[in-house]
This record gives C-alpha cells, structure tokens and sequence, in this order.
C-alpha cells in the first residue's frame, strides 16, 4: 500500500512551485494590463459637448464659440478645459471648425483687416480659406480640422476632430 504522505523535498518543492507563480504573474500581469489597456478604453466617440450656440443665430459667417470641457480627466488629475471653434452655416448644414493653425499650433482668426473671407494666423501669417482649405504659398501645409457636429433641441454640440472632409 502506497504512503500518502507528502514528503519534505515533495512539500518544499509544491511550496517554491506555488510562490514562483504568483511571482511571476505578479510581474506578467501589469505587462498584459498595458498591453491590452487601449482596446479596453471607452472610445468615447458619442462625447458631445454642449455649446451656447443657438443653430438659428448662425450665418454663412463663422462666428467663435466659445466651450467648456468638463472633468477632463489627466492621469489623477481632473480639470475643466475651455475650447473653441469656428462655426458657421452652409445651407442646412453646420460647420465647426477647429482654430488650430496646422503650421506650430497658434490660434486662427476669421478675417483680419486685410483677409477678407480667409481665417489667418497671426504667427507666421499662415491664412486659410473659409472651408479651411490652407492657402498655398503661405506656411501651413494642411487643412484645419473639422469638429463632428450634432444638433440638440436647437444648439450646436460639438465632438471630436477630425481631419477636414470639405476641401
Ligand atoms: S503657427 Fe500659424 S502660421 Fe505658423
């Protein structure tokens, strides 16, 4: 008849066994964790912010809109974000453009003394068409981008950007 005893090299061997796995998950699991952490996030994509811009009081004009993003979180720490966009009328159509010159990041502004119907960067003089399509021979070499845009009981809501679908 066979012993069930455990014997000491047995039981000092299932013990190293046992603390050498959880050892080693110990160190595997914050690797997988960041691995992976990305496809775990929320996208986030149906984020709306709202805006104090009533869709009836816009024009072919852009106007500058002013919004707040709130508890925009940064690590630990959460804050509320002020943001603005350009957003004007296209037939039914609203369009909200994001004022961030495409050269080193400075603030577009619609129409200076001497740019009728262009947006123009006071940085580098980078100036833009009303779609945002960059000016040629001027320093941006890119569109500005879009806002996704979404109506709700009559205000203007803004998304994301995106890369600039009108030009
Ligand atoms: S940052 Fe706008 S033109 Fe340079």
């Amino acid at each position: 008849m066979m012993s069930s005893k455990v014997s000491r090299r047995q039981f000092l061997s299932y013990s190293l066994m046992g603390v050498g796995g959880f050892m080693a998950s110990a160190m595997l699991m914050p690797m997988v964790r960041f691995a992976v952490d990305p496809v775990l996030q929320p996208k986030g994509e149906g984020d709306f912010i709202a805006t104090p811009q009533k869709v009836d009081e816009l024009t072919e004009v852009p106007v500058r809109v002013d919004f707040t993003i709130k508890d925009r979180k940064d690590a630990w720490y959460k804050s509320d974000v002020s943001n603005t966009a350009w957003v004007y009328k296209e037939g039914d159509k609203v369009i909200a453009l994001s004022p961030v010159c495409k050269h080193l990041g400075c603030t577009v502004n619609w129409e200076g003394d001497k740019h009728k119907n262009e947006f123009f960067c006071p940085c580098h003089a980078g100036r833009y068409e009303k779609n945002g399509k960059n000016v040629a021979g001027t320093p941006p070499l890119g569109p500005l981008d879009e806002y996704l845009v979404e109506i709700v009981d009559g205000f203007v809501y803004l998304g994301k950007t995106v890369p600039n679908t009108l030009v």
